[in-house]
């Protein structure tokens, strides 16, 4: 019961944290400045935290996960993170934010494709 509660609070958490990604890179993908990096970094780091969290849970369930999707999210999602810091780090120094805001609502839009077409 415990479990399932978390296991439900977990994924609404995940699927949130995609939203605000992908929602704001879609909003936003036309914008030439005024990005709004912050929810997207704190949401990358959510999607790496509650995705983790997820694995273990399962791996506590004896659930059996496809780890070859597993670990090719765990790698998109880090690349989502790192362009979010990168994009959070030039927003502060007044550099070139695009290609990072763009990098990390990419591959946040591809992560979403592998999570429900690689079955
Ligand atoms: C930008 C990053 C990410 C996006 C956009 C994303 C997207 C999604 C989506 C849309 C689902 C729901 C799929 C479905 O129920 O059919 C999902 C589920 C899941 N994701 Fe992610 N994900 C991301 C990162 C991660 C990471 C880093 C991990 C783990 C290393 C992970 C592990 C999982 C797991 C285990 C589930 C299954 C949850 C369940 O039990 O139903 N995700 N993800």
């Amino acid at each position: 019961m415990a479990m399932a509660i978390l296991h439900s609070v977990l994924v609404a958490a995940h699927l949130l944290g995609m939203a605000v990604i992908v929602g704001t890179f879609l909003v936003q993908m036309r914008k030439k400045s005024d990005f709004a990096v912050v929810p997207v970094l704190i949401a990358a780091i959510v999607q790496v935290v509650t995705g983790l969290a997820l694995v273990g849970l399962a791996e506590a369930s004896d659930y059996d996960l496809n780890y070859a999707k597993i670990a090719t999210k765990a790698i998109i999602a880090t690349a989502v993170l790192v362009a979010a810091i990168f994009a959070y780090v030039m927003q502060k120094k007044g550099g070139r934010i695009t290609p990072f805001f763009h990098a990390a609502g990419g591959l946040a839009l591809i992560n979403l494709l592998v999570a429900v077409f690689w079955r």
